[in-house]
């Protein structure tokens, strides 16, 4: 199943310079004409011919083949088991309650009981991955006081929905405004979460964006709040074929959007989000009135020269980048502050994008397995100082109940596998991928850049793939889960950006 078909770049001829050399006739004929004045009128007209030739094949290329090359198709796609059946797929939009079994729990607990710890290495602290002490005491409170029932209470609180789309059930909450003003309508938002995140992330921002007379917030925009779980992360079904990529979840959260009415929407994400809600921007530029992110991935090949020497010499020459003291500060030492870090901390993609079902098999055993690999990441993409915490800092910024939902939300499922295998079927593909990532954004957008993202991306790098960028805004605090961290001051920034776009 091509998802994305591309123009095959073999199809697009290049124009080499005439060699004269290995045209001895044309040679010879050019040479006659200097000789001979009698045959000049011939001669022009051959320049012009070639000339003529020329002009054609730059316009021909122009109008053709540079468009495709500046865009990205929808294509379509088929994630279901076996064949695809015919007719008209069911486009319903059924209520969803979140329900859990007294088996399923019964069976959680005794595998949490049955659990063998690794004594953590003296001093080691979160260095090593997650100290088992502390994973213990983790653990004991999910055992001993988190009320899943009080959990379930929380997530039920907003409305759910599935709907078949592309062969997948996709979920989704959709939150309307309560306090809607006589005569005002609510803009769309589609909030769209990434690994080893989940629509929960969302429950903190959403009273912000929907209701935000009743938080001392402007309500010059009030939002209606879409937040779907990507295929295969928690209550959405996975993929049953190999390739839906961040194209093909971009296609169905479009398709989504549609089936609610929405033709045109904003859209906003970090992590996997970003990457999906800038795919979506890149295949339905006219649906998206604004792209919000709080992740850039900046690469591609229209990023890299001009990365490669802003790193080399935006230290010493910050103006020439346009860097402001806060860029310099996240950006440099650029070796030991994000180099390193990076390495250190991006293995598990390595291994999710190679080999997810063997990495995850132990995962979806061991629910203590899970919420060490998960919580991890809370730990140390909120704060990589959190490292050196002897309990990952983690509570300092989560609640051990807000954290042990989004591992409910993994475990009950049984998603952790499909989750990682995001990770195979887009790096490499679309992300890493030269010809894609040469692809410009040009809708309105807007980012977040919270400091202790993993890898900070200064205005100066994001301008080179975001050919619109309204609003960039360094945040005061946070980290990778922007809208589960700092939920207020996330909301704040979409809220200047989406006017910053009205007013245009
Ligand atoms: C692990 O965490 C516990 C509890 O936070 C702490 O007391 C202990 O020192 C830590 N162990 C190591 C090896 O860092
Ligand atoms: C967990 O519950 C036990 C008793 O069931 C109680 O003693 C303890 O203080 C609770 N711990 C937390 C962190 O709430
Ligand atoms: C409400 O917001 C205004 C301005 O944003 C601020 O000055 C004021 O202190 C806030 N009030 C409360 C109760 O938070
Ligand atoms: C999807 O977006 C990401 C992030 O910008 C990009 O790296 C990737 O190449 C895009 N995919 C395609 C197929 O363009």
């Amino acid at each position: 199943m091509p998802n994305a078909p591309w123009p095959d770049q073999g199809t697009l001829v290049k124009r080499k310079p005439i060699d004269l050399r290995r045209h001895p006739c044309l040679l010879n004929h050019l040479q006659a004409c200097r000789k001979r004045a009698t045959s000049q009128r011939s001669c022009v007209t051959m320049y012009l011919e070639i000339a003529l030739t020329l002009v054609a094949g730059a316009l021909l290329y122009h109008f053709f083949f540079r468009k495709k090359e500046e865009s990205l198709l929808m294509g379509d796609g088929w994630w279901g088991p076996g064949q695809r059946p015919g007719g008209e797929e069911d486009e319903s939009i059924r209520p969803f309650k979140i329900e859990t079994t007294d088996e399923e729990l019964n069976d959680l607990y005794q595998r949490i009981d049955q659990t063998r710890y690794t004594e953590p290495l003296e001093g080691s602290r979160f260095n090593y991955g997650f100290n088992t002490t502390y994973l213990r005491k983790v653990v004991s409170y999910w055992r001993n006081n988190f009320s899943w029932k009080k959990q379930l209470d929380i997530l039920n609180q907003y409305p759910h929905f599935k709907t078949k789309i592309e062969g997948l059930d996709v979920h989704f909450i959709h939150v309307k405004p309560t306090n809607l003003p006589a005569g005002r309508r609510a803009k769309p938002i589609l909030m769209v979460h990434g690994w080893p995140g989940a629509f929960y992330e969302f429950y903190k921002i959403i009273p912000f964006l929907t209701d935000p007379g009743s938080h001392n917030l402007s309500e010059e925009h009030i939002f209606e709040v879409i937040c779907p779980s990507i295929p295969g992360y928690g209550f959405s079904e996975a993929s049953h074929k190999q390739g839906c990529d961040s194209i093909a979840v971009a296609r169905i959260f479009y398709k989504l959007m549609q089936r609610l009415g929405f033709r045109q929407f904003y859209a906003q994400g970090g992590d996997w989000g970003s990457i999906i809600c800038t795919n979506l921007s890149q295949i339905a530029p006219s649906s998206v009135k604004g792209l919000h992110l709080n992740m850039v991935p900046a690469s591609g090949p229209k990023t890299q020269t001009p990365m490669l020497l802003s790193i080399l010499f935006g230290q010493r020459f910050p103006g020439l980048f346009g860097f402001q003291e806060e860029d310099v500060k996240r950006l440099f030492p650029f070796l030991s502050k994000v180099f390193y870090h990076i390495v250190k901390e991006s293995g598990y993609m390595h291994l999710q994008a190679t080999k997810p079902d063997t990495a995850g098999c132990g995962l979806n055993n061991s629910p203590v397995g899970l919420a060490a690999y998960i919580l991890e990441k809370f730990s140390t993409w909120t704060d990589k100082d959190f490292r050196d915490h002897e309990d990952g800092g983690l509570e300092r910024k989560f609640s051990l109940d807000d954290l042990l939902t989004i591992i409910m939300i993994y475990w009950l499922p049984g998603s952790i596998v499909s989750s990682m295998r995001f990770y195979k079927e887009t790096v490499g593909k679309g992300l890493g991928n030269s010809k894609h990532e040469a692809l410009p954004v040009k809708v309105p957008t807007g980012i977040a850049s919270f400091p202790n993202e993993l890898m900070h991306c200064p205005l100066y790098w994001a301008k080179h793939k975001y050919h619109d960028i309204v609003s960039f805004n360094h945040m005061p605090r946070g980290g990778h889960f922007g809208a589960f961290e700092e939920p207020l001051i996330l909301a704040k920034d979409i809220q200047q950006f989406v006017a910053k776009v009205e007013q245009k």
